[in-house]
């Protein structure tokens, strides 16, 4: 957020990060209260700002903080700070959970334009090819060049289109899933056609999915990170309602502190090995395929019960905020991926939730993307 010369307030976009105090230039689009800009060129520049350590950086789409260097968690806090007190006013109370330097990406989307292989540009269809992703764990990175020689060679389906490369955790074994859900492993010898899952170790379970499908970015960090944040707010009880369930990260987080789960998801496969990874987990759920919004009932939950609410970007649709401000379980817990979707639906919940904890996890390193985590409990 800036000011322009004469006050007035602007929001601002800049590759690579912007540190307060920054004089810049921008292109303007004024509306009525306000103005939408993108920075073009800098006038006065902070002097942490460090060469970026990606030679696409500025033209890639894929990170924003480059710039800021060892600077960038810091950053990122004060922008949250920000965020936080412009929705929830002065004086909300949060702790800020930086990532670690080892946090990488297990998981990234490529394009591929029948002759080079790459990430867009921001806010645009250009390709920018790359022959390597410092924000990628090292085996995802060193597959890239990989791919684009099996495109290239046509030993792989070489028509123009969008791929995923993925890995589990610990990042072993990568795979490549084109647009079409096919998916290939990466082997000495090249790519062959695979049917296996994604694995990630999670203390002593094991979870599994489809190459492709749906799960945190940065797999073990976002693990360790909720993992961690869940255990310190001691939440137990009897039922756990894992909605937005996915493919039950929560539900074996929080392990045997609940006495029963029941999970609900809108993706068939994904239920499929929800319940496959809580069965072998020995944790008895229930996991159903259906929509949240739909599927809440009047009431939900009794008081021993925790709710826990993890959707995508957009937050949660006012029907259910109403139905959840009439619910019967003592705690909810709130996370999401956008911070101003998130605060809109903790304001929706004041009604009848206090807010007891409030966390900000930077579980996407070097972009201006956070998770936000709340605990709320039931006014009596
Ligand atoms: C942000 S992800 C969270 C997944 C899971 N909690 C995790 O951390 O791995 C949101 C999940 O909600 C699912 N989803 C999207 N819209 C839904 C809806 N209307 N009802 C149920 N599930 C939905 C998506 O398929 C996705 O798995």
């Amino acid at each position: 957020m800036g000011h322009a010369e004469d006050g007035r307030l602007l929001l601002l976009e800049a590759p690579l990060a912007l540190f307060p105090g920054e004089v810049v230039e921008a292109q303007v689009i004024w509306r009525a209260r306000h103005g939408e800009g993108r920075v073009t060129r800098w006038i006065t520049r902070d002097p942490r700002r460090a060469p970026a350590a990606c030679p696409v950086a500025e033209t890639c789409g894929g990170c924003d903080l480059w710039e800021a260097g060892r600077h960038a968690p810091e950053l990122k806090r004060l922008m949250a700070a920000d965020l936080l007190r412009r929705q929830l006013g002065e004086g909300v109370s949060w702790a800020w959970h930086p990532a670690p330097e080892s946090a990488r990406r297990h998981r990234i989307q490529l394009h591929w334009d029948g002759t080079d292989l790459g990430y867009f540009q921001r806010h645009s269809h250009v390709l920018v090819p790359i022959s390597a992703c410092p924000a990628a764990t090292d085996p995802l990175s060193e597959a890239i060049p990989r791919l684009h020689a099996a495109l290239t060679g046509q030993a792989l389906p070489f028509r123009p289109g969008r791929w995923e490369l993925s890995t589990g955790s610990p990042a072993q074994i990568v795979w490549a899933t084109d647009e079409r859900g096919r998916t290939w492993q990466l082997e000495p010898d090249g790519w062959h056609r695979s049917a296996e899952p994604i694995r990630h170790r999670l203390g002593e379970a094991t979870l599994q999915h489809e190459p492709g499908a749906f799960f945190q970015v940065s797999a073990p960090w976002a693990a360790e990170a909720f993992g961690g944040l869940l255990g310190s707010w001691d939440l137990k009880g009897d039922t756990l309602f894992d909605l937005y369930g996915g493919v039950g990260l929560f539900s074996l987080l929080l392990g045997d502190r609940f006495r029963r789960r029941v999970l609900v998801e809108s993706g068939e496969t994904a239920v499929a090995w929800a319940r496959r990874n809580l069965a072998a987990a020995g944790l008895p759920s229930e996991c159903l395929v259906a929509d949240v919004a739909a599927w809440v009932p009047e009431g939900l939950g009794e008081a021993g019960d925790l709710i826990l609410l993890d959707p995508p970007r957009a937050g949660l649709e006012p029907a259910l905020c109403d139905r959840l401000l009439g619910a019967g379980a003592r705690s909810l817990v709130l996370v999401g991926c956008d911070g101003a979707a998130f605060c809109r639906d903790l304001k929706r919940l004041a009604g009848a939730w206090n807010l007891e904890q409030l966390a900000v996890l930077d579980l996407f390193p070097l972009t201006t993307h956070v998770e936000c985590v709340a605990l709320l409990s039931r006014r009596p």
